[in-house]
């Protein structure tokens, strides 16, 4: 069953990117928001059931408050993923040159994953974000990371499927994400990387590692 949200944060934070973004990526962060809680709808019970039993070592799961946690988390990651976008491709340098945050010269040349990476920082600053899980899911949006979890999976996916995407074969991506988010997140991927392929753009130097692992954890495969 879906969980009600105390709904007055994720009015603010859809107000305030009305605000700053423009109209084409405010939609993409809205649609990325209602993909991600379909997801969510679809997948969250297995996902706890499965954490609850596979508990080792007997820590109390509460089921509720675990359920608002990630509903929440992923509410504020889908929504601020790009927020790092509303910044100009230098103001991102700079932002990351004077805060230390460690980018490799590939990343810095490349203004489509930059934002991402730079973001955690940015929702820290501005809305006095301080959630180490939502962080991780931001920045692990664009090029993927080795260790994604449930949460980084919904985000990564709901960002490319979600409502305002148009592209070849996404109806069947669609349809898997409701089935089976791991398998998903692979068809997901690759499809990325065929994309990047095609368009003969550099692929990440740490594109054939995440791919591996993603292979890889298919056979922990959730559902
Ligand atoms: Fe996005």
């Amino acid at each position: 069953m879906p969980i009600k949200l105390k709904n007055n944060f994720i009015v603010e934070i859809k107000n305030y990117l009305k605000e700053k973004m423009d109209n084409q990526l405010y939609l993409h962060s809205i649609g990325t928001y209602d993909y991600s809680l379909t997801l969510l709808n679809i997948h969250l019970d297995y996902y706890l059931n499965n954490l609850c039993s596979n508990n080792r070592n007997n820590i109390r799961i509460n089921k509720l408050n675990k359920k608002k946690k990630i509903y929440n988390q992923v509410s504020i990651a889908s929504l601020l993923h790009d927020y790092g976008k509303i910044y100009t491709y230098e103001e991102m340098i700079k932002i990351a040159n004077e805060n230390n945050i460690l980018l490799s010269s590939f990343e810095k040349e490349n203004r489509q994953i930059i934002h991402g990476l730079i973001a955690p920082y940015l929702i820290s600053k501005d809305l006095n974000i301080k959630d180490k899980q939502i962080y991780k899911a931001i920045r692990s949006h664009t090029i993927g990371s080795n260790k994604m979890g449930f949460i980084d999976k919904i985000i990564y996916i709901a960002d490319k499927l979600e409502v305002n995407r148009n592209f070849e074969g996404i109806e069947n991506l669609r349809k898997l994400s409701y089935k089976n988010l791991d398998l998903c997140l692979l068809e997901v991927y690759k499809s990325n990387i065929i994309y990047v392929i095609s368009k003969n753009y550099l692929l990440h130097p740490n594109t054939s590692k995440i791919w591996n692992n993603i292979c890889g954890g298919l056979k922990n495969a959730t559902k």
